[in-house]
């Protein structure tokens, strides 16, 4: 050995035992630093234990990576976002090292390693927790944080429990949960990221780790919130903004943000465990237009393969599945399929025997493929973590392109076997860093869903949509997510709506649960209720299970058709406002389904449990969801003015409210300050609205911009540039409405814009336009006298309509 490495490290081994920070019960600290070495805006840091860095990504993030061993090559599923060169300033001292950006200070402290981050005038944001700090346990390793006074957290992706996940601890570990209860943790996906608020401070941390993880925010203790994982490194990004909006840009930063949507799977999608035959699924779509139920899609479940073989269709009950979809697509719908990841093990099997010869198939140590039980029987499974395994089935996928299929919904992907115990020495190739299932096994899911929207995006005519049960950090990249088999219960469908804010804090905003319930039979009054729920949830899709009994809108008695028929019908009304919406996740992060801690963080009454079901769907609407069984509820409307939606009376904000509930309407309330972009009812997103575009304006207090944006709704031109979008702005102070000039090659489809003034009683004109004045009902009378009682409502408006020209208008009011 040579004798100098010898002296330091007894000297280090020394100094550590002298100050505690030896090995003690097992547990290894990360003891005091030994050497600093700064290379650009990362720190190189060595301690007596364990090696760090401490990089500045961005001026408001900064990524901590320890290990206790010297690092592995540098990998990440989830970060796709670049250091940005940036401003930083690093000093240091016997003491500390300081790090310095235009937006937070870190300060390392050496005796021992300790991180802790500033705002710019010294306020503590984040600390590790002094005494505990960073520690390993085994493989273990875990970071323990000082908790703040009245300090909450929220987000962490799909995990039950309340929207303040203070009190309680959570693991990642991607389960199939069939029917789990509303307390149950892990579910089927993997998050590991949160927004810590204390003393009007908020901050983000994202442990980019894939193996097993626990967080704890004061579950058990009153000293610490902690994160960690059961192997691997300490690996994490810590993001500092003034706003959480700011916070899930950078980590829609790092981790991406979804693409456009096809429009199409924006509308009303119906789904069962299954249809089948052919006859049974345009029966489904002929009475959905009948009725007058606008849809776009209709969904296939396991039962159109042959014997649950993938990519194969079972020939009795859809002898011609292209003649089918082409039938289905002249109705204005598109079809999405399931795909589980187990391939049926079968001599002669065509996918079966490719995967085979192309070795795709995750495998033991001694080469023997993995095999275990699926819906087929036995099974194999792809190695969606090898690019080997993911261009297999990106070829593969071929075979729905031929179909004429539109989207794909990867199922089983946590993955799912029988029995749920998959063997920690199955192999898989981590991207040429060969792991076992520990590591690969919470990211499988997505790589799964990067293998089918790579695939479809080569093999499809148009824009695919690719739904995924489970997923990891970045899933949003490629696909949508829904929360699996829930159940057809009040408190599911609540519990329902906090998954899906969590998930869009978390970076993921195209995200559904199962309209209805999955598991059991709704009653009749649940059933509505989550129907004109789904009207305001990213992706809008009834499914049940088989056992349940059938759950389209028909089913439930003319007061649920005719109420589900108002909503949906609502929605494609509301698309040009949704896709814009869209359009700002694709750009942001910002989620379309977005928890009041968002925008109103430091607002305590958010966090309180009475109102966390309270959400905005996109920046105008605040949706207020309760129980179908309750008379009453009570509401919390934020600062702000806040108008009815259905009447159009205005309420103030900062005040709790309690309100009448009928089973008809769903409590929704729009913003003051709103600016809401709508079209003429169309029964399918194949059809085209009139050429007038609606734009609802909100009088209020305060400004607001907000960007329309249109595109052909199928194609990948919009990234060439071919979008029309344009900044609409209501300024209260100057009087003004106005629209930028439009951007972009394509050519709006609207040919006038009737501009529908809400809470502007006293103003007769906008610019040279006289307004007239009139109502502006948001649901349709009903279609039977009997059930008229349920929508005699209508907004008092004004109302001009203006030619849509593309330059600059400014029009005062
Ligand atoms: C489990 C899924 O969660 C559910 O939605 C689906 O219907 C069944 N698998 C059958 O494929």
């Amino acid at each position: 050995m040579n004798i100098h490495y010898f002296a330091t490290t007894l000297f280090a081994a020394l100094l550590s035992v002298q100050q505690g920070f030896s090995q003690q019960n097992g547990i290894t600290p990360t003891g005091p630093v030994v050497s600093v070495q700064t290379e650009g805006q990362k720190i190189n840091i060595k301690t007596s234990n364990a090696y760090a860095e401490v990089t500045v990504y961005t001026p408001s993030i900064i990524r901590v990576r320890m290990d206790n061993k010297p690092f592995d090559k540098d990998f990440s599923y989830a970060v796709v976002g670049k250091v940005v060169p940036s401003k930083v300033n690093i000093t240091q001292n016997d003491k500390e090292i300081d790090v310095v950006t235009d937006s937070l200070k870190a300060v390392i402290q050496k005796q021992p390693f300790s991180i802790a981050f500033y705002t710019p005038d010294g306020k503590v944001i984040n600390e590790d927790e002094h005494g505990l700090n960073t520690s390993w346990v085994g493989t273990s390793v875990t970071t323990y944080k000082k908790m703040q006074d009245d300090e909450h957290f929220v987000g962490l992706g799909e995990k039950t429990g309340n929207l303040d996940r203070k009190g309680n601890g959570y693991t990642h570990w991607n389960s199939d949960v069939y029917g789990y209860s509303v307390a149950q943790d892990p579910l089927y996906s993997t998050i590991p990221f949160y927004i810590g608020i204390h003393h009007g401070l908020n901050y983000g941390v994202f442990l980019d780790n894939t193996y097993q993880s626990d967080f704890n925010f004061g579950a058990s203790n009153n000293r610490f919130s902690s994160f960690g994982a059961r192997g691997g490194e300490m690996n994490y990004y810590f993001i500092y903004h003034k706003r959480a909006a700011d916070i899930i840009a950078s980590y829609t930063y790092l981790t991406g943000r979804m693409p456009m949507p096809p429009m199409w799977s924006l509308g009303y999608q119906q789904n069962r465990y299954s249809y089948y035959p052919e006859a049974e699924v345009m029966h489904i779509a002929h009475t959905l237009r009948e009725k007058r139920i606008p849809a776009d899609g209709i969904t296939l479940d396991i039962h159109y393969m042959d014997r649950y073989q993938l990519f194969t269709w079972n020939k009795d009950r859809f002898p011609n599945p292209t003649g089918m979809n082409t039938e289905l697509n002249k109705l204005g719908f598109k079809t999405t399929v399931i795909v589980d990841p187990g391939i049926k093990v079968e001599k002669g099997a065509p996918a079966y025997e490719s995967g085979l010869r192309d070795s795709v198939y995750v495998t033991y140590p001694d080469g023997q493929p993995y095999t275990a039980q699926v819906w087929p029987g036995w099974c194999n499974f792809t190695d969606f973590t090898s690019e080997k395994g993911r261009t297999w089935w990106r070829k593969q996928v071929d075979f729905f392109a031929k179909s004429g299929v539109s989207g794909i919904w990867n199922d089983m992907n946590e993955f799912s076997t029988w029995g749920q115990k998959i063997p920690d020495n199955v192999m898989f190739d981590y991207d040429g860093k060969k792991t076992n299932h520990l590591q690969a096994h919470n990211v499988f899911g997505m790589q799964m869903v990067r293998a089918s929207y790579e695939g479809a995006k080569e093999h499809f005519p148009e824009r695919p949509f690719i739904l995924s049960r489970s997923g990891y950090a970045g899933m949003q990249r490629y696909s949508a997510i829904w929360t699996g088999d829930n159940r057809a219960e009040e408190d599911h469908m609540l519990q329902g709506v906090r998954l899906l804010t969590s998930l869009g804090m978390s970076g993921v905003s195209f995200a559904a649960m199962d309209i209805g319930g999955f598991t059991g039979n709704p009653t009749i009054p649940l059933f509505t209720r989550w129907m004109e729920l789904g009207a305001f949830i990213p992706y809008y899709r009834n499914h049940t299970a088989n056992q349940a009994k059938s759950a389209e809108p028909w089913t439930m008695g003319e007061d649920a058709l005719d109420i589900s028929r108002n909503y949906i019908s609502l929605r494609y009304q509301l698309l040009p406002y949704l896709y814009s919406a869209f359009y700002e996740s694709t750009q942001t992060g910002m989620p379309v389904m977005r928890s009041l801690a968002i925008d109103y963080t430091f607002d305590p009454k958010v966090l309180d449990a009475t109102y966390q079901n309270e959400y905005e769907f996109g920046h105008a609407f605040l949706v207020a969801p309760f129980e179908s069984t309750k008379e009453y509820g009570k509401v919390y409307l934020p600062q702000g003015t806040w108008y009815d939606l259905y009447n159009g009376s205005v309420e103030k904000g900062g005040q709790e409210k309690i309100v009448p509930l009928t089973l008809s309407k769903l409590p929704v309330y729009v913003k003051g300050g709103s600016i809401i972009p709508m079209q003429s009812l169309i029964q399918t997103t194949a059809e085209q609205p009139t050429d007038t575009l609606a734009i609802h304006i909100y009088n209020g207090s305060t400004t607001n911009s907000i960007v329309y944006y249109e595109d052909d709704g199928k194609s990948f031109n919009y990234q060439k540039g071919d979008f029309y979008k344009r900044a609409i702005s209501f300024d209260p102070q100057k009087r003004t409405i106005e629209f930028k000039a439009a951007e972009g090659s394509y050519k709006s489809h609207f040919k006038y814009i009737k501009l529908i003034m809400h809470g502007f009683e006293g103003v007769n004109a906008l610019g040279s336009n006289k307004l007239k004045s009139g109502t502006y009902a948001f649901l349709n009378a009903a279609s039977t006298d009997v059930h008229e009682h349920f929508y005699n409502d209508s907004c008092p408006v004004k109302y001009a309509t203006i030619g849509n020209v593309s330059g600059n208008i400014q029009l005062k009011y």
